[in-house]
């Protein structure tokens, strides 16, 4: 019920995106968040302006998703934003800058998408997609491979929806979330049961008012290691809506899919 409500939401975000095809000018792109609860928040929901540079490794992505860069040649993101895995030229990156209109802006095809394997709509959301030729001069985001950096406070960021069925964003919006227990975020007052304690890690305030939303999906939840370096630890994925009371962020646990990644990356050559 609150998976069919996202994957609609999601499912609008894709279509807008096919509508704009490959426009250097993702901005404009308006998914329909489910419009139908609260908007709690202020104006990511509840975020601010990501300074150019702070997250060199954040992805736009063509069909109104966010990424990671893993390597030269890869994209993390979420399986939800990409179709089945093969060849697959449809899809254009933005990196390298906060401000996706700005002519500084790199953008790279993609060659191949890499969707995990198995994954049915519930659970495993995770994806790599293939840049046809590498990315220079940019940091890329290393994946947590324990669950060592699994709670705290946490990073999100991307160019979604900065409230539930707002607009999408030209310029990279960032906000802190802390993590929410499994426990806590499958309880009767929040997700009763639907999140997926293996594969899922939620992080939010059981307030609200702080989120990642439509249009966020696939980006990176991030922190920093015990050095002091940002460590991806989980992939937008889904939530009732956004930002709303007791219904936190739920992300890809990126720790407990760490070796199936590595191997895929491998296996496409990055
Ligand atoms: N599924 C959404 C997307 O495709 C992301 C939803 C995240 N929602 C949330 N409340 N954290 O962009």
């Amino acid at each position: 019920m609150v998976r069919w409500r996202i994957l609609w939401g999601t499912a609008m975000a894709v279509l807008t995106a096919a509508a704009l095809g490959a426009s250097a000018s993702p901005a404009a792109a308006a998914p329909g968040g489910s419009g139908d609860g609260v908007v709690p928040s202020t104006n990511v929901v509840g975020g601010t302006r990501a300074a150019q540079g702070e997250f060199p490794f954040m992805v736009r992505l063509s069909m109104g998703c966010g990424g990671a860069l893993y390597s030269s040649t890869i994209v993390l993101t979420a399986a939800h934003c990409v179709g089945r895995t093969g060849t697959n030229t449809s899809i254009t990156a933005t990196l390298g800058v906060v401000d996706l209109n700005s002519s500084s802006r790199i953008t790279r095809k993609s060659n191949y998408v890499y969707r995990a394997p198995g994954y049915n709509g519930a659970g495993k959301d995770w994806a790599l997609i293939r840049l046809a030729s590498p990315v220079t001069g940019l940091a890329t985001l290393p994946i947590a491979t324990s669950t060592a950096y699994d709670s705290g406070t946490f990073t999100i960021a991307g160019w979604g929806a900065a409230r539930e069925g707002g607009s999408q964003q030209r310029y990279l919006l960032k906000a802190q979330v802390p993590f929410v227990s499994d426990a806590t975020c499958n309880s009767a007052a929040m997700y009763n049961g639907e999140v997926i304690a293996t594969d899922e890690i939620c992080a939010g305030y059981a307030a609200g008012g702080v989120d990642t939303c439509q249009g966020d999906s696939g980006g990176p939840m991030f922190r920093t290691d015990s050095a002091g370096a940002w460590v991806q630890v989980g992939i937008v994925s889904w939530g009732d809506g956004c930002a709303r009371r007791n219904r936190p962020g739920v992300y890809t646990q990126v720790s407990y899919f760490s070796s199936a990644i590595r191997s895929a990356a491998a296996s496409l050559g990055g």
